[in-house]
């Protein structure tokens, strides 16, 4: 099966997560391809939700398409779970995100919600974190110091992702040749880094649930009793 089916598959079986939903609840929407399919099938589906708050203007921007009401973070008193794809997720289901560059409204998005719904193909499901290069993102002026210290601290390679812009209107140096063993403590240190806006590892705010695509069909785990089982 292709890695797009995969996602799709993935993406379908997020729908479920919505069923214990009160009908005029909100839900965060990440961003990416896997997510893209999220939304189309929410669509298809008739959403039965009151409104997305949406983690990019690309995701806003497709919901807006499909006629599924957007709100402000700041309209909404709770977000019940929040549904987004991930570049790799590890087996304390830590990940790293923003190879859409929208890790910034991603992790605030997820903070404010009470699950985080994670989905991909089996190909982001790694032992270790850190073959996909982290990338961080900074203000502009702080750019060539940033990487400087980026280096410094963890001995990778920070690449410039040239001619992207954020969101909000910054840049974003992608950190390469990471082993990463403390994602925990590597999202912290980075954001000490003067000019850093925040950093592609969600482990301060793991994923609560994964649904992953294989071959042989989705598979659902919680943190939680994944982690107790494979102890
Ligand atoms: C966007 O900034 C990212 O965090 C995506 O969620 C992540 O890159 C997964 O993308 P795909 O679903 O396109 O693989």
């Amino acid at each position: 099966m292709s890695q797009d089916k995969l996602k799709k598959a993935a993406a379908l079986a997020a729908l479920a997560e919505l069923e214990t939903l009160a009908p005029d609840s909100f839900i965060g929407v990440g961003t990416g391809s896997t997510v893209n399919h999220f939304i189309d099938a929410l669509a298809r589906r008739g959403a039965r939700i009151r409104g997305a708050v949406s983690s990019s203007e690309a995701s806003s921007r497709r919901l807006a398409a499909h006629g599924i009401p957007l709100a402000r973070l700041d309209e909404v008193d709770a977000l019940p779970l929040y549904v987004d794809g991930a570049d790799e997720i590890d087996h304390g289901f830590n990940m790293i995100k923003g190879g859409g560059g929208a890790l910034t409204c991603e992790k605030v998005v997820a903070a404010a919600a009470r699950r985080f719904i994670c989905i991909c193909d089996a190909s982001k499901w790694v032992a270790a974190l850190g073959r996909f290069p982290l990338p961080v993102e900074v203000i502009p002026m702080a750019r060539v110091q940033a990487a400087r210290e980026i280096a410094r601290l963890t001995g990778g390679e920070p690449h410039w992702r040239e001619g992207f812009i954020t969101d909000n209107g910054h840049h974003i140096l992608d950190i390469h040749g990471l082993a990463i063993d403390d994602p925990r403590g590597l999202e912290t240190e980075l954001n000490q880094i003067a000019g850093t806006v925040t950093n592609g590892l969600f482990a301060r705010r793991g994923a609560d649930v994964l649904l992953l695509a294989t071959a042989t069909g989705v598979q659902r785990h919680e943190r939680q009793s994944f982690s107790a089982s494979n102890r």
